[in-house]
């Protein structure tokens, strides 16, 4: 019988038919899961309250059911703001230089995980898979069982791992790692994130090493393995040649004029590399005078996480870099650099890629990044754009046919770029293609079936 799953993320964005939305990679992936496997996807609405009431809104959206409750302000402000964004996301982004370690939201963290582990608790039947993603949640597992949830449960994170010399850095690092052993499953996006738990649990917990995956650490034997999330290229594809990415497209060539594009679309975030490509951009500009009005660089990047010091400084530096780069090499008819702070349709951003010479995706530090696979997919493969992929990107891992590059090197970038604009058809096609077929075969069904299969399996273990 085909296991129901209880889908638990921070955020849930079961995206709409138009899908004006943020809908990001992990929301369209947990979709997809819901749709195939039935079951509740339960996570925050997104709204806070003066008082937690545990109020839980039902909706069914598009086939899939979801289960939402608002957080109490200091909770939003101790874990969401504070341990979530403050804390964990820079920490395992590598910027331990951004980090505030702040008791107090450790507290919250784990207050609201407590919570949300007892409004989730009674959705939940005896033979229900249990799924939480992401570094939000790492301690609900272990409050279930103290409820007496004997359920199978695993963890996705959609994030990198950190190196064990920073993750020591975290005050209450070991009860984090312990906490992820109350799962039986784990995943990482990535080899490279995989190895890097094991090197922490293997030097910092005296964790043992069996068979299959397994880890014995803590009192308790988990599996850990890497499960690189996908898109669903054939999908994005169509909406490519939809009618609404047709327009887009058509939109944005005939603005451009027939100049190459580079396109980069990311969230506003530190992360996502986009001051380095903007200096990048600059340095292209500045050593090649024949591509002046040759080419127009678009920057889609809608804001994120404002209330957050961090997330408004980096908004500072790009607007000022932005208009640096406009203010020294447009003209009257020219425009180099196109910034825009807003977000667009999924249909539409696929008609922007394709529409797209270049696609840049150089995060300094990224779990996966499913842009890099959109902008794959968009491609007409007859005539398709270039990806230029960050090395620190988890997508690397799988897309090696794209040019790498190391985002820290201002002319390595701008060599890339330029290298990109220039790339005859017939390698252009040879890459595409190459990418194309590992971007089929490692979909978003491949990447749930495979943890869920793994999960049911462990499941059926303990219990046989
Ligand atoms: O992929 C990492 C992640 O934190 C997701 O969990 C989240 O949906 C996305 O980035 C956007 O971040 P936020 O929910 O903080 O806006």
């Amino acid at each position: 019988m085909t296991p129901r799953l209880i889908v638990m993320s921070n955020r849930v964005n079961v995206p709409t038919a138009r899908d004006e939305g943020a809908a990001g990679g992990l929301a369209m992936a947990l979709t997809s899961a819901l749709r195939e496997y039935k079951g509740i996807w339960f996570g925050w609405s997104g709204q806070t309250s003066e008082r937690f009431t545990g109020q839980v809104q039902l909706d069914r959206i598009n086939g899939v059911t979801s289960a939402t409750v608002d957080l109490q302000t200091d909770d939003y402000e101790e874990y969401y703001a504070g341990y979530a964004n403050r804390t964990l996301w820079p920490l395992f982004h590598y910027r331990v230089d951004l980090v505030d370690y702040d008791r107090d939201f450790d507290t919250g963290y784990r207050r609201v995980n407590r919570r949300l582990a007892r409004t989730v608790d009674p959705f939940i039947e005896p033979d229900d898979l249990i799924w939480v993603h992401d570094y939000h949640m790492i301690p609900i597992a272990a409050e279930l069982k103290a409820l007496g949830r004997r359920n199978a449960m695993g963890f996705f994170l959609h994030v990198p791992w950190p190196p064990r010399q920073l993750f020591v850095t975290l005050p209450n690092h070991r009860q984090l790692a312990e906490a992820l052993f109350a799962y039986d499953l784990i995943g990482f996006q990535t080899h490279e994130w995989l190895e890097a738990f094991i090197d922490y649990v293997v030097h910092d917990a005296g964790a043992v090493l069996g068979e299959n995956g397994t880890i014995t650490c803590f009192g308790r034997t988990v599996r850990a393995a890497a499960y690189p999330i996908g898109i669903d290229a054939q999908e994005f594809t169509a909406m490519a040649e939809s009618e609404a990415g047709r327009t887009a497209h058509d939109m944005l060539v005939s603005s451009a004029r027939d100049r190459k594009l580079i396109i980069g679309a990311d969230r506003l975030d530190y992360s996502k590399g986009i001051e380095a490509r903007f200096a990048a951009y600059e340095a292209l500009l500045e050593a090649h005078e024949d591509l002046h009005r040759q080419v127009v660089c678009v920057q889609i990047a809608p804001p994120s996480r404002e209330d957050v010091n961090t997330y408004q400084r980096i908004r500072e530096t790009l607007d000022s870099l932005a208009g640096r780069i406009n203010g020294r090499f447009s003209d009257v008819d020219w425009t180099p650099m196109r910034y825009v702070n807003r977000g667009y349709s999924r249909q539409a951003l696929a008609g922007f890629f394709r529409a797209s010479r270049v696609g840049l995706v150089t995060p300094l530090r990224d779990g996966m990044n499913l842009v890099a696979k959109e902008y794959v997919a968009a491609q007409d493969p007859e005539d398709p754009g270039v990806l230029i992929l960050s090395r620190f990107a988890g997508a690397s891992e799988q897309l090696g046919d794209a040019l790498l590059v190391n985002p820290f090197s201002t002319d390595d970038l701008a060599d890339a770029m330029q290298r990109a604009l220039t790339m005859p058809l017939a390698e252009r096609k040879r890459r595409n293609s190459a990418m194309r077929a590992v971007i089929d075969r490692e979909n978003v069904a491949w990447w749930r079936d495979r943890f869920v299969t793994d999960l049911t399996a462990l499941r059926d273990a303990t219990h046989a």
